[in-house]
């Protein structure tokens, strides 16, 4: 069976696709450099497959290292590519931070892959498409401006891979584009960590009604919604993890068209905020404590995506619903407080 790199693999997303590797019977190669993540989660995927993942402690920002354990690995096949900063606030304050992290990492890698054959899976994002003029969105719609450093690190990041698998046809490259992924593993065993307030939506649900926060403010109700309150495609973070599987097969049998692709990753189904907030109480029995606040600055109105794309030609379709993300969610916050991490 083939290796596949997974750069970013303790991470959140990473994590959850690292099992569904194992459990496809992909051997996997970890490389993180435990700047959001923690190395306990190694034990935890351990705990879930019966399979320690090799694992290289490493910043993808270095580029002699990264080339180094690229040539010492000639059997990887594939690579996925999850390494990066991702919260957009952040990258407002800080945009040198994301371009460089975000940019060296991607560079890096590729660089080390020359002259090879590569199946390169990206971790893309719906915040490409801004406020769509139509929904659901496809993948034709026009990216927009991005509205932060994090949004243009994904959009140029694209442009790089265009044109970098544009010019070199070992470079077989899927651009995966993530609507919002939440929930965490049946086992409860990984999920997210956020580190401080956490600034997404269900995380921030989980830690208000285990106490650990105050009430959540939902961004306005003022929207052009049906209950005023801003509309997402929630993905499950399995569902999403499944779908790399997808992508990698994809390129393995050679189905590409071209040398690049795009795929949105959703549900293709809108929820509100309060139509979250209202799942989350029914399927765990836990009142939440909200209150109605201003919106938040950047927040698109609504957006969820056209997934036939995915559905047709990677053979892909999420699976759970917003119930399952919720009840995971709140099965892993409640892990973490019995199993804190470090
Ligand atoms: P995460 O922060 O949990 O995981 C990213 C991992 O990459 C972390 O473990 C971090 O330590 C590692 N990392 C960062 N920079 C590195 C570097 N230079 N070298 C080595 N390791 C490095 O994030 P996630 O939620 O799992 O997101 C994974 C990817 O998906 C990111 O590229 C993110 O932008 C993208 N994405 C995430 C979301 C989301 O809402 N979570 C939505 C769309 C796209
Ligand atoms: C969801 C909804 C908020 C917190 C972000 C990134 C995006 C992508 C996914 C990486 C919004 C509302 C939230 C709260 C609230 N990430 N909300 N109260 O903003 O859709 O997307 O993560 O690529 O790029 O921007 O996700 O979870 O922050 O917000 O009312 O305390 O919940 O206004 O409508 P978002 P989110």
């Amino acid at each position: 069976m083939s290796k596949i790199l997974v750069t970013g693999g303790t991470g959140y997303i990473g994590s959850h696709t690292v099992v569904e590797l194992q459990n496809a019977g992909y051997d996997v190669v970890i490389v993180d450099n435990l700047d959001n993540s923690s190395i306990q989660i190694l034990d935890q995927i351990t705990e879930i497959t019966g399979k320690k993942p090799e694992f290289y402690e490493l910043d993808l920002c270095d580029e002699a290292a990264t080339v180094d354990l690229i040539a010492k690995n000639p059997d990887i096949s594939g690579v996925i590519h999850f390494a990066a900063h991702k919260a957009v606030g952040e990258s407002v304050q800080k945009p040198l931070k994301y371009y460089r992290n975000n940019f060296f990492s991607l560079i890096n890698l590729l660089t080390a892959f020359a002259g090879r054959e590569v199946n390169f899976v990206f971790s893309s994002s719906c915040t490409v498409y801004g406020q769509p003029d139509k929904l659901p969105v496809t993948e034709e719609a026009p990216v927009k401006r991005a509205e932060s450093p994090y949004g243009n690190t994904k959009q140029i990041a694209e442009e790089i891979l265009v044109e970098v698998s544009g010019a070199n046809s070992n470079y077989h490259v899927i651009s995966l584009r993530y609507f919002n992924p939440v929930g965490a593993h049946e086992s409860a065993l990984i999920g997210e960590l956020p580190i401080g307030v956490p600034q997404n939506l269900v995380p921030f649900i989980t830690q208000s009604a285990i106490g650990k926060r105050g009430p959540i403010t939902v961004f306005g109700d003022d929207y052009n919604t049906p209950d005023g309150s801003c509309v997402r495609d929630y993905i499950h973070v399995v569902d999403l993890a499944k779908a790399h599987i997808a992508a990698l097969r994809r390129q393995e049998e050679a189905k590409m068209s071209g040398n690049f692709e795009i795929f949105n990753i959703g549900t293709g189904k809108g929820s509100s905020v309060l139509e979250v907030i209202k799942a989350f109480e029914e399927s765990t029995g836990v009142k939440l404590d909200y209150k109605i606040g201003p919106r938040r600055a950047g927040d698109v109105e609504q957006v969820w995506g056209d997934v036939s794309k995915a559905e047709n030609e990677l053979g892909w379709k999420a699976e759970l619903g917003l119930e399952d993300m919720m009840k995971s969610a709140w099965a892993w916050e409640n892990y973490i407080k019995e199993h804190p991490f470090n």
